[in-house]
């Protein structure tokens, strides 16, 4: 029930205002104790040309108050109104428990695809702590809105083109060790580029080298596509690995490549538009007027950019998805090349040029660094999920060692514990990894909120009668606590729904760890489990609903929520 609406229904019958005016107007106080609505009646005062405190004592005489509304106070004037908590709680249960898992989403993007552009990795270059945000954001993204109705569709727009892979050709060619690839695979290739860029500062010839193996690319030379997709198949392997433990797929891979020949129409119609100038030895659409730089199409020598590419991609993915919304979860250094990459789809007369957003996000760096011996001074994303997977079998060994299958749940809490963090704060923010903050099982962490799931399914499991046929008594729940916690479950599909909207999955990391708060109080309070069987099910019946909306919750952020830990 949406209890403002039903609210702004009963003061639109006492003041003779349509409730479609009245329900804006309608406050939720900041301080519960004043309660748990207001309704201020001074916006009324031009209107009803009288007094607000007399416009307050009228309404308050002719309303009729709603059985969810147990008093209210006239204060100045603003009428507070107070909710009946058992009426309430026994409400918000019971609608909780009736719709489960669905709980909380909607049909609202019902027929409409979003492309959801991230991760997006570069083929032979190390999946690195930077690329944490974008595939974590991306994918609680893709959940969000998958939830509310919508066809998402996740895209992994592969760097796989230019001309640092001809030079990579080169080095393999002359110190490549096959084996050695196909075992080091991203490392191994790693190491070839930094060779190869050491050589070449002493010798020039090696660029020369470096460019005759990309044209061969481009002329789709037998052996170098051989050896190119060699690469790139190593590099999927690799990423593979992390996207599996992170419970990632992707709808596309479609990358750079991909788009070749998909770029030629779409510098006829910047021709045809007369947006493309000769500048400075390259074609050019100009943006001076909006205060940006030139955006780059081709250079002098018939080459295409990233930004040709991408400017192929958003046209592909209009025609091929036909898209609501198209999102690119790239980090906040690639500003500028968004907004001149919209900037140029709009002038070229597209109205979807609104549609295409840059979903921007701060850096992640480690603290102390301590992760960057091994493979130079990088620090590869599948060591810290490893490190964070055995750091978790430690803690569960040492505090729960008679749970069974110890491995499963330390990766489920490792894993979910570095994503929680990550998607702790609002994107933009620039985050500090660490992992005494991470696995902290007390602080506002994935593994907090984990084992208060965990909490409650233990609960549920020592019932020992079905406490959803028993008769409820909510009398049992009639204290602020439970009220506390039956407001988070009640508020979360507002918070879904806002989640998506600004495109912020840290609303939902906030709004589960402030239910996990607020259950673990209600249990620190009051006895669950009792000789009293009607109180003990409606008790249960809180730690149930508890239990389903961190679940949702989590699921949506991408972290799992394990039943034992
Ligand atoms: N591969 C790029 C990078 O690592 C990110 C690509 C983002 N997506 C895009 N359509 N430009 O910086």
């Amino acid at each position: 029930m949406d209890y403002r609406e039903e609210l702004a229904r009963a003061v639109a019958g006492a003041a003779n205002i349509p409730a479609e005016d009245i329900l804006p107007m309608i406050e939720v106080p900041a301080d519960t104790e004043m309660g748990d609505y207001a309704f201020p009646c001074f916006r009324l005062a031009r209107v009803l040309k009288k007094a607000p405190a007399t416009i307050a004592a009228d309404i308050d005489k002719k309303l009729k108050l709603p059985a969810f509304i147990s008093g209210k106070k006239i204060v100045g004037a603003y009428i507070n109104f107070f909710l009946d908590q058992q009426y309430y709680i026994r409400d918000v249960l019971l609608d909780v428990k009736q719709q489960g898992g669905a709980f909380g989403g909607s049909g609202i993007g019902a027929g409409r695809v979003v492309c959801i552009d991230y991760s997006s990795v570069n083929i032979a270059k190390p999946f690195h702590i930077g690329h944490l945000s974008t595939t974590v954001i991306g994918h609680s993204l893709y959940k969000i809105y998958q939830f509310l109705g919508y066809k998402p569709i996740g895209i992994n727009h592969l760097g796989d083109w230019g001309t640092q892979f001809g030079r990579l050709i080169a080095a393999y060619k002359m110190w490549g060790n096959k084996e050695d690839i196909e075992k080091n695979s991203i490392s191994a290739m790693l190491e070839l580029y930094v060779r190869f860029h050491e050589e070449a500062e002493k010798d020039k010839y090696l660029d020369e080298l470096g460019r005759a193996w990309f044209k061969k690319i481009e002329d789709g030379d037998a052996e170098a596509l051989e050896i190119f997709n060699w690469f790139k198949q190593l590099t999927l392997r690799e990423v593979s690995a992390i996207y599996d433990m992170l419970g990632i797929t992707f709808d596309s891979y479609d990358g750079e490549s991909f788009y070749n020949d998909k770029m030629q129409p779409v510098i006829d119609e910047l021709k045809q538009k007369n947006l493309l100038e000769f500048s400075d030895g390259a074609y050019v659409v100009r943006l001076d007027e909006y205060d940006l730089p030139p955006c780059i199409i081709l250079k002098s020598d018939g080459a295409t950019l990233y930004a040709t590419r991408d400017l192929a991609a958003a046209f592909y993915r209009k025609n091929t998805y036909g898209f609501h919304k198209c999102l690119y979860v790239v980090a906040y250094q690639q500003n500028l090349h968004f907004k001149q990459l919209f900037k140029v789809v709009e002038l070229m007369g597209h109205e979807w040029a609104k549609d295409l957003e840059h979903v921007a996000f701060g850096m992640v760096s480690l603290e102390g660094g301590t992760l960057s011996t091994r493979k130079g001074n990088v620090v590869f994303l599948q060591d810290v999920l490893d490190k964070a997977v055995e750091k978790t079998l430690l803690i569960i060994k040492e505090k729960s060692p008679g749970l069974e299958n110890k491995e499963d749940v330390a990766k489920t809490v490792g894993v979910g514990a570095v994503v929680f963090d990550t998607l702790s704060s609002a994107r933009i923010k620039d985050i500090t990894f660490s992992f005494d903050r991470v696995l902290n099982f007390d602080g506002e962490t994935g593994p907090y909120v984990q084992y208060t799931h965990a909490r409650c399914a233990s609960l549920l499991r020592r019932a020992d009668f079905d406490y959803t046929a028993e008769q409820k008594d909510f009398a049992a729940l009639d204290n602020k606590e439970a009220f506390a916690v039956a407001k988070l479950l009640y508020a979360f599909p507002d918070t879904v729904q806002k989640a998506c909207d600004r495109n912020e999955p840290y609303m939902i990391t906030k709004h589960v760890t402030e239910l996990a708060k607020a259950m673990n109080r209600f249990y620190y309070e009051h006895r669950i489990i009792s000789d009293d069987r009607q109180a003990t099910a409606a008790r249960l019946l809180l730690a149930d609903c508890v239990k389903t909306v961190i679940k949702t919750g989590l699921g949506l952020i991408g972290v799992g929520a394990p039943d034992r830990m």
